[in-house]
């Protein structure tokens, strides 16, 4: 999985929060994204997704425009947002609706959620938007990790997550495939030690800093 992002500009009316990105995101590629609020990469993270268009330049995914082949790439990425999605559905039906739309298997998502220590027997019935935001990001981080994508993208997903939430977290990152690639948007660089080979930094829509690390 390779993402292109050539000359990227978005704007927002007025304001230019994406001005001139140029990134590749080459197979196992580990990187770890950082910046200050507002710098654009949630905008950015939405570009690759498809979900804006951007006003000039041209990001490829897989070869693929995301814009206009979103379906298809989305299924090809493990998304986590830095927002979780107001669910209404109960987690037992958003499984099953998981597991119908694409090949997952219920037993994977239950066992990711279980090493997020997330009570998921005990929740099941539950509607997603009932459950506390550790728990919502517990269950989007097993959902997202039993999809086994070529692609990971997390958007600052530790930001509710308890300290032990979040060092199960990282030890369930260092299991992922060494091919796949991760795109992990972060303000604690510390705690990704050993987990990225590469840090890029974002500052008012431009990229300051690309480097292996
Ligand atoms: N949908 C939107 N409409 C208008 N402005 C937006 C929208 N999304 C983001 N912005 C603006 O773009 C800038 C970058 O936001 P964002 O990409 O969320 O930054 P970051 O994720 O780095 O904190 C901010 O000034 C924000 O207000
Ligand atoms: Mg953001």
């Amino acid at each position: 999985m390779i993402v292109k992002i050539e000359h990227a500009i978005k704007n927002f009316g007025e304001v230019n929060v994406l001005d001139d990105v140029t990134l590749a995101i080459n197979e196992g590629d580990k990187i770890a994204m950082l910046g200050p609020n507002g710098a654009g990469k949630t905008t950015l993270i939405r570009a690759i997704l498809g979900y804006y268009k951007l006003n000039s330049g041209k990001i490829e995914v897989d070869g693929m425009d995301p814009v206009k082949e979103r379906t298809k790439i989305l299924k090809k990425i493990s998304f986590i947002p830095q927002l979780p999605p107001p669910i209404k559905i109960s987690l037992n039906d958003l499984i099953g609706y998981i597991c119908t739309t694409s090949d997952i298997e219920r037993e994977s998502i239950v066992q990711e959620a279980k090493d997020m220590e997330l009570d998921i027997d005990k929740n099941i019935n539950k509607p997603f938007f009932k459950l506390s935001g550790g728990m919502k990001q517990k269950f989007l981080i097993a959902i997202a990790l039993a999809r086994k994508s070529e692609l990971f993208i997390f958007d600052e997903p530790t930001a509710n997550l308890d300290p032990k939430g979040r060092e199960n977290f990282y030890n369930l990152l260092k299991n992922l495939d060494e091919k796949s690639s991760v795109v992990y948007i972060t303000h604690r660089l510390e705690d990704l030690e050993g987990l990225t080979n590469r840090l890029v930094y974002l500052d008012i829509g431009k990229i300051t800093d690309d480097k292996a690390i």
